[in-house]
C-alpha cells in the first residue's frame, strides 16, 4: 500500500540544554489517508537501508502513537454507541489494516488531520458481514482482536494476511472463542487463511491463559462483551492492560482481582459502551529504537516526548537502567487514561544483565533492540523465557542470532533462553540483515549499525511502516547516519 506523504518539521525548542531540536512526525495536507484493503496490498519493490557511525544523536522527538492503543481505539470505538474521537493515532500499516477491516464491515471511520480520527460506533453486534476476504496484512493484533469482536456476530468472515501473518498461530485465540460458541476452520497448524463464524448466543467462560498474551486476553474480553453474564480471563504474568483501561473508561463493568492462580480480569457482558474522546501516547515500543541508539552511540543525548509508561510496557527501560544506561523518566503525567513521561537518555557504558522470564511480557517486542544494546555491553546478557519470540512477525530468536552473528557477536539460543556475549563496546558490524517482513528486526539492526565499526545493511525496510512510519527520517533528524537505497544498489 502507499505509505502516504509524511513530513518532518522542526518546531521551536521545548527543552533546555543539549536537547534542542524537536522532531514532529506528521502528514502533509491531504486529509484522507488511504487505508489498507484487498486491492492496495501489492508490495512496492524491496528497499534496503544502511546504518553507519558518524552521527551522535541529539535533540527531542515524539515517536508515533502507541500501536496497541491505536488498534483498540478503532475496535472499541466501533463497538460503542456514538462517535469516538482520537488524537495521536498511529497511522502505520498495522493500524490502517484494522481501520480497513472495520470499514469493510460498515464502520464509518474518518481521518480529520494528522493522527486525528473519528469512529462512528455501530454498537455491540452491529457489524455487517464483509463482502470480501479481510486481508490484515502483517498485523497479528488486528487478527486476534478482530476474532474477539467477530465472535459476537453470526456471519462468516474469511481472514488472511501477508506471508508473515499467515505463518503465525491463531489456535491460541480460536480455542477459547470456540469454547464460547464460535465455529472456525483454519489451515493446518491453525494458521490463516481462516474462516470465522460468530454466534449471537455466546457462552461466557473463565479462561486461563496458557501463554501470557494481551492479544488473547483482549480477544476473550471482547467476545465476553457480547455474551450474557461474566467472562473472565486469568493471567499468570500481567500483560498490557490497555483493553481493560479503555473498557472501564467506556462504562463497561471490568473487575481486576489478584488471586492465588493469577490476575483475574472479569467483564460483564452486553453493556452499552460510551464513545471515547482520547489522545494516544507515544509508543514505548517505538521509543525503544532511538532510546537504545542514544544509549550505544557515544556522545548522544536524546529526549523522547510523551512516551507511554504503563507498568506493563516498561520492562525495556528497567532493563536498560540495570545495564547502566543513563535514563530518566521526566515530567510524569497522564494522557488518555495512560501514564506517560518524557524519556531522557544519554550514552553510557553498558554491562550485561540477566533479564528474568517474569519481565518478558512487559517488553516482549523490545528484545530485538535490547539485543543490540547487549551486543555493545561488557559481559554476558541472558534473556530468560523468551520462546514466544519464535512466534512473532518472524522467528525473532533466529533473526537476532543470525543478525548478531553476521555482525561479529557471539550469541547462542538454548531452549527458550538466549545468551549474548557483549563486546564491551561497539561490535564489528558489517552484516547484511534479512528483515523477513519483520519491522522490529529491520529497525533494531539499523540501530546497531549506528554504533558498529562497519556499516550494517538491512535488505528491506518497507516493513518499518508497520509500526513506525518515517523511522529513517525521524532517526536522521536526531543525527543518525542512515542511508537508503534499492536492494540492488547495496547487495
Ligand atoms: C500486543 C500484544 C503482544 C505484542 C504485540 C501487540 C497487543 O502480543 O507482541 O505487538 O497489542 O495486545 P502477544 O499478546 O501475542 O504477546
Amino acid at each position: 500500500m502507499s505509505a502516504g506523504h509524511f513530513v518532518i518539521t522542526d518546531s521551536t525548542c521545548l527543552l533546555d540544554g543539549p536537547a534542542s531540536k524537536v522532531v514532529l512526525i506528521g502528514r502533509s495536507s491531504d486529509t484522507e489517508k488511504p487505508l489498507n484493503d484487498n486491492e492496495n496490498m501489492s508490495p512496492s519493490a524491496p528497499h534496503s537501508a544502511t546504518a553507519r557511525t558518524g552521527g551522535t544523536l541529539s535533540g527531542s522527538a515524539r515517536v508515533p502513537g502507541d500501536k496497541s492503543i491505536s488498534h483498540r481505539v478503532l475496535i472499541l470505538g466501533a463497538m460503542a454507541v456514538g462517535t469516538t474521537r482520537a488524537e495521536g493515532l498511529l497511522e502505520g500499516e498495522d493500524v490502517m489494516a484494522t481501520a480497513a477491516a472495520l470499514r469493510r464491515m460498515g464502520v464509518g471511520i474518518t481521518r480529520n488531520g494528522d493522527g486525528v480520527w473519528e469512529i462512528e460506533g455501530v454498537g455491540l453486534g452491529g457489524l455487517h458481514a464483509p463482502d470480501d476476504i479481510l486481508n490484515l496484512g502483517n498485523s497479528g493484533t488486528t487478527a486476534r482482536l478482530l476474532c474477539g469482536v467477530l465472535a459476537g456476530h453470526e456471519f462468516t468472515a474469511i481472514l488472511t494476511g501477508d506471508n508473515s501473518l499467515r505463518a503465525r498461530p491463531m489456535g491460541r485465540v480460536l480455542a477459547p472463542l470456540n469454547e464460547m460458541g464460535t465455529q472456525t476452520a483454519a489451515r493446518d497448524g491453525d494458521r490463516m487463511p481462516l474462516s470465522f463464524t460468530g454466534s449471537s448466543d455466546l457462552l461466557p467462560i473463565e479462561y486461563f491463559l496458557p501463554v501470557p498474551s494481551a492479544q488473547v486476553k483482549s480477544a476473550v474480553l471482547l467476545a465476553g462483551l457480547h455474551a450474557p453474564g461474566q467472562t473472565s480471563v486469568v493471567e499468570v504474568a500481567p500483560t498490557r492492560d490497555h483493553t481493560e483501561r479503555m473498557l472501564a473508561h467506556m462504562g463497561a463493568a471490568i473487575e481486576v482481582a489478584d488471586t492465588a492462580t493469577g490476575r483475574r480480569i472479569t467483564v460483564t457482558g452486553q453493556p452499552e459502551l460510551s464513545p471515547l474522546d482520547t489522545q494516544v501516547p507515544a509508543d514505548p515500543s517505538s521509543a525503544a529504537f532511538p532510546a537504545v541508539a542514544a544509549a550505544i552511540v557515544a556522545g548522544s543525548e536524546v529526549t523522547l516526548l510523551s512516551v507511554g509508561v504503563n507498568p506493563a510496557r516498561i520492562g525495556l527501560f528497567d532493563t536498560l537502567t540495570e545495564m547502566g544506561a543513563d535514563l530518566t523518566l521526566e515530567n510524569p503525567r497522564e494522557i488518555g487514561g495512560e501514564p506517560v513521561a518524557d524519556l531522557h537518555i544519554r550514552a553510557s557504558a553498558l554491562k550485561g544483565v540477566t533479564v528474568p522470564a517474569e519481565r518478558a511480557a512487559s517488553m516482549i517486542d523490545e528484545y530485538p533492540v535490547l539485543a543490540t544494546a547487549a551486543a555493545c555491553a561488557a559481559g554476558t546478557t541472558v534473556f530468560e523465557g523468551v520462546g514466544e519470540l519464535r512466534l512473532k512477525e518472524s522467528n525473532r530468536l533466529a533473526a537476532i542470532e543470525d543478525g548478531l552473528t553476521a555482525c561479529g557477536v557471539t550469541v547462542r539460543t538454548e531452549g527458550d533462553q538466549m545468551v549474548i556475549q557483549g563486546c564491551g563496546g561497539p561490535p564489528r558490524g558489517g552484516g547484511k540483515i534479512a528483515a523477513n517482513l519483520d519491522h522490529r528486526i529491520a529497525m533494531s539492526f539499523l540501530v546497531l549499525g549506528l554504533a558498529t565499526t562497519e556499516p550494517v545493511t538491512v535488505d528491506d525496510v518497507r516493513t518499518v511502516d508497520t509500526s513506525f512510519p518515517n523511522f529513517i527520517a525521524a532517526m536522521t533528524r536526531l543525527g543518525a547516519n542512515i542511508t537508503s537505497g534499492t536492494k540492488d544498489e547495496t547487495s
